[in-house]
């Protein structure tokens, strides 16, 4: 191990500098380093990582065992790698525990967010991301089941509410049903009632499933894949639970099947079952549109479309609870452009610059995927006056994007003017890059903006959101798992008519 891991030092003698790794762990132990948050709990490995390109400038490296990872920090390099070197740094890295879940092999790779840059992913990419924008703009549109949503979750919230006493309502998993049931009706034509318990259990088991993988032993999975295997603890729940959710799923594609009418598609799962047939048709044997690739594609609109969206309400609702001051201008505005007769709506859009900055200054501070997601050298490149092998991991660090004192005044601040003009329009910043940049740039990124401007707009005109009175208020510094999560809080649910 040790004489391959000075090899690939020396051979590559200019590989961007680093903290000097621990035999076999490499750098895991990093975090230590910089101490806590102000209220004793670590701090999350995007501000660490910020932190060491103080040390060692915007370009550098750190080993996870003995993987060489590089770290891109701030606008300009982030940019310069994935906008003017995408054919290079588009790639995904094959990490243990997704590949053994995703059975990626060699020859077989399978969904989208996952899969290696190539042939098979570009056409996947392509066919979802046109049949996402057919929900957004055709006769499939999701607005009317995000506006149903948002009806079930004011009436819940005011009903918890009611309930709390006064302590105010936790408002997670409200949100997190009301946002998986946007994907469910996407991919499976179906909208859960929230009490459904095959629906809450599936949440659960998602839920579950992905706190394994980030905050459990089964971790080590990525260092050594056997464990995989291991008949106990987190290892066999881990498979527990990918045997439920798969069972779950593959019933749903069962039955799309069996009641599959072409003229009248009624989801995504629906539209890619006619894609088969359309290329089977046309003779291609083995084109990578397959039923098995349908059910992994469903998985990877669940994981990047549920806990990404959710995350961003409650820190969008979180932040205007924390300052009262930017909540009122936001409710003034829509009091104004849309007044109380009707619910807000997607051609509101375009009329609500400060509501949108508001939006856009949660997502700039928050920065719910703060590593993006892993990228890859597909060859070796010399970048930044360093040598990045070929197969090394890349993670854009968009959290030191979103903080990059060249590119944001008091980076720190929260301050939605800073994307406004003076005549008060909102101004576009091209440094502004929550879903990421370049060819791996999130695929759901109209979804997601059109779910966050609904949400926010109806819930704000409905309520005014407020810290309970006597409690600490909640730290906005988040909790880092496979997305920046704020920390539990409550708040409490004002009618504001
Ligand atoms: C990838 C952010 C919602 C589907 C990503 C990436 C980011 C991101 C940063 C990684 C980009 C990279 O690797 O460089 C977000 C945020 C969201 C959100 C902040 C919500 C506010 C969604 C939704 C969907 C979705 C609703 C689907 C319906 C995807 C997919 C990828 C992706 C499929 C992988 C793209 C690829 O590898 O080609 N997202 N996302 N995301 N996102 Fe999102």
């Amino acid at each position: 191990y040790l004489v391959r891991f000075y090899q690939k030092r020396h051979r590559f003698a200019n590989i961007p500098p680093g903290p000097k790794p621990w035999p076999v762990v490499g750098n895991f132990v990093i975090r230590r380093r910089f101490g806590p948050e102000a209220d004793g709990s670590s701090k999350n490995a995007a501000s660490v990582l910020t932190e060491l390109a103080k040390l060692y400038g915007p370009v550098y490296s750190i080993y996870a065992g003995r993987q060489l990872i590089v770290i891109l920090n701030g606008y300009k390099v982030v940019k310069e790698a994935l906008s003017s070197h995408p054919e290079v740094f588009s790639d995904r890295p094959d990490i243990p525990a997704i590949s053994i879940m995703t059975k990626r092999k060699a020859d077989k790779i399978s969904g989208i967010v996952f899969a290696p840059y190539g042939p098979v992913w570009r056409e996947h990419r392509k066919f979802c991301h046109t049949t996402l924008r057919s929900f957004g703009l055709g006769r499939l549109s999701l607005e009317p089941c995000i506006m149903d949503g948002l009806s079930n979750v004011k009436t819940e919230l005011l009903r918890l509410d009611a309930e709390s006493g006064g302590t105010g309502v936790n408002p997670a998993p409200v949100i997190s049903n009301a946002v998986s049931n946007v994907i469910c009706s996407l991919v499976l034509g179906h909208r859960f009632d929230h009490r459904d318990q095959e629906f809450r259990s599936m949440l659960r088991l998602m839920d579950r499933g992905l706190e394994i993988c980030v905050n459990s032993p089964a971790v080590l999975i990525n260092v050594f894949p056997l464990l995989y295997h291991l008949p106990f603890g987190v290892f066999s729940e881990l498979r527990q639970v990918e045997r439920d959710i798969t069972a779950f799923l593959k019933r749903f594609i069962a039955n799309h099947l069996e009641t599959l009418d072409p003229d009248n598609p009624r989801d995504l799962t629906d539209m890619y079952l006619m894609e088969i047939s359309a290329r089977r048709a046309a003779g291609e044997v083995d084109g990578g549109f397959t039923e098995d690739y349908l059910f992994y594609i469903i998985g990877d609109l669940f994981i990047a479309g549920t806990d990404t969206t959710a995350n961003s309400v409650l820190w969008i609702i979180l932040y205007m609870a924390s300052f009262p001051d930017i909540q009122d201008k936001v409710q003034a505005e829509i009091d104004e452009v849309v007044g109380t007769l009707r619910t807000p709506s997607l051609s509101d859009k375009g009329k609500l610059p400060f509501t949108e900055a508001a939006i856009m200054e949660v997502q700039r501070l928050t920065a719910v995927v703060p590593l993006a997601i892993p990228h890859m050298t597909s060859e070796t490149i010399e970048f930044g006056g360093y040598t990045i092998p070929k197969g090394t991991v890349v993670l854009p660090n968009l959290w030191s994007v979103h903080r990059d004192p060249n590119e944001w005044d008091d980076p720190d601040s929260f301050d939605p003017t800073r994307f406004l003009d003076e005549a008060g329009k909102l101004l576009r910043k091209e440094c502004f890059i929550p879903f990421g940049i370049g060819r791996r740039v999130c695929m759901g990124e109209q979804l997601a903006k059109m779910e966050l401007f609904l949400t926010t707009t109806t819930l704000l005109q409905a309520f005014e959101v407020r810290l309970p009175e006597g409690v600490p208020a909640p730290p906005l510094h988040g909790r880092f798992g496979l997305t920046l999560a704020p920390c539990p809080y409550t708040v409490c649910i004002n009618p504001r008519r």
